[in-house]
C-alpha cells in the first residue's frame, strides 16, 4: 500500500511513532499492572492476560501524544487517564470476543476459550468498572464526559453492528456509523482527553479530536481490510471472521460496485457463510478491486487526520502523530 507524500517531509518513520513515548508509556503499563489487581484471583487472571498478550496500546499513546503535544501535564495524572483507555479497549475486547465466538485474540487464546462466557462476559464489565473508576478520581469532569459519551457510542454501534449481522442493505446504509461509533469516536476521545489534560484551548481540543477520529475511520477500515487478505500470524486473531458472520465491511460494500451482473450481492444474501464460502468471496473482494479502494479510502482517512494537526506548534509528538498516521495504513497486524 503506498504512502501519501503528504508524510514525506516528516522525519520520524512510520513505526518510530512509539518509541518518541517509550518513557511515558512504560509508567501506563506500570499503573496498568497495579490497577488490574484483585484480591479475586480469576479478575485478575482475565485481565492479565489479555494485558501480558501484547497489544499495540494505540489509544493510551494517542492520549499520551496529544497532551504532550499542548507541552503541558502532570505525568502520574495522565499514566492513570491513559491506563484507563486502555482498560475501556480491554472491556470492549473481552465483551467483542465473546459476541463474535472468536477464538484467538493478541495471537493467544480469548477470555471467552479459557474463562467461558459467563466469566468474560463479567470480566468486561470489571475493566470497564475499573476505567471509569480511574477516571473518577483522576479526570476532570469534562474528561469523564468525554469518554463516558464514547462509552455509550461504543456500546450502540456494537448493538447497531449485532443487529445488522448478515443483512447487506443495512450494512451499506449503516456501515460509517458504525466504525465511527466503536473505533473512531473513541480514539478521537482518547486525543481530547490529552488535550483537556494539558489544559489546551478549544481550537486545540478540537484539532486533536479531529485528527483522532479520522485516524480511527482509517484504522477500523484497515482492521476491515486486514480480516479479508491480513495473515493471522500479524494480526494476532482469525481472518475470515467478519464475512462468516455476515459482516459486510468497505472492501466488500465496494466490490459490490464492480460486480455488474450481481452476481455478489446474490452471493451475499446468504447472510453467513462457511470459512470455504468467506474465502472464496474474500478473493472476490480481491480481484474486483474492492480491497484496494478500501485501502486509498484508509489513506484519504490518514491524510485527513494529519491536515487537522497542522497547525498545532510542530514538535517530536506532533511528528509522532503523523508517523502513527502512515503506520495506521501501513500496519499489517
Ligand atoms: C482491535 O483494536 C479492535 C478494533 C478497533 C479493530 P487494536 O488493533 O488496537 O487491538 P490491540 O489492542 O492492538 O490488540
Ligand atoms: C472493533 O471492531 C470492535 C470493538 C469496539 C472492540 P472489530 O469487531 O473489527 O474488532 P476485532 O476485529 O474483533 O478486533
Ligand atoms: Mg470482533
Ligand atoms: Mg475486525
Amino acid at each position: 500500500m503506498g504512502i501519501s507524500p503528504l508524510y514525506s517531509d516528516y522525519s520520524l518513520a512510520s513505526s518510530d511513532w512509539s518509541s518518541v513515548i517509550a518513557n511515558e508509556m512504560s509508567h501506563v503499563e506500570r499503573t496498568l499492572q497495579s490497577v488490574i489487581d484483585s484480591d479475586i484471583v480469576t479478575a485478575f487472571d482475565l485481565a492479565n492476560q489479555l494485558l501480558s498478550s501484547g497489544g499495540k496500546r494505540i489509544r493510551p499513546s494517542l492520549l499520551v501524544l496529544s497532551a504532550l503535544a499542548c507541552d503541558r501535564c502532570d505525568l502520574d495524572q495522565m499514566a492513570y487517564l491513559a491506563a484507563a483507555t486502555e482498560l475501556v479497549h480491554m472491556a470492549s475486547l473481552v465483551h467483542d470476543d465473546v459476541i463474535d465466538e472468536s477464538s484467538e485474540r493478541r495471537g493467544a487464546a480469548t477470555a471467552g476459550d479459557r474463562f467461558g462466557n459467563k466469566i468474560s462476559v463479567l470480566g468486561g464489565d470489571y475493566l470497564l468498572s475499573k476505567a471509569f473508576n480511574l477516571l473518577c478520581v483522576h479526570g476532570s469532569q469534562e474528561i469523564l464526559q468525554t469518554l463516558s459519551s464514547t462509552a455509550v457510542r461504543m456500546t450502540e454501534s456494537e448493538i447497531l453492528q449485532a443487529s445488522d449481522e448478515g443483512d447487506l442493505a443495512l450494512w451499506e446504509a449503516d456501515y460509517w456509523r458504525i466504525i465511527d461509533g466503536k473505533t473512531a469516536d473513541f480514539m478521537g476521545s482518547c486525543c481530547q482527553c490529552g488535550a483537556l489534560l494539558a489544559g489546551a484551548d478549544l481550537a486545540t481540543c478540537k484539532a486533536l479530536r479531529g485528527y483522532g477520529t479520522q485516524l480511527g475511520l482509517a484504522f477500523q477500515i484497515i482492521d476491515d481490510v486486514l480480516d479479508i487478505a491480513g495473515d493471522r500470524s500479524l494480526t494476532g486473531k482469525e481472518i475470515g471472521a467478519d464475512l462468516m458472520h455476515g459482516k459486510f465491511t468497505l472492501p466488500v460494500l465496494l466490490a459490490l460496485r464492480y460486480s455488474e451482473d450481481g452476481s455478489l450481492r446474490h452471493r451475499l444474501s446468504k447472510g453467513s457463510f462457511s470459512i470455504s464460502e468467506a474465502e472464496e468471496i474474500a478473493a472476490i473482494v480481491v480481484s474486483s478491486g474492492g480491497l484496494n479502494e478500501a485501502k486509498s479510502v484508509a489513506v484519504n482517512c490518514a491524510e485527513e487526520a494529519v491536515k487537522h494537526i497542522s497547525g498545532l506548534q510542530s514538535s517530536i509528538y506532533t511528528e509522532a502523530l503523523t508517523a502513527l498516521a502512515a503506520f495506521v495504513i501501513s500496519r499489517e497486524g
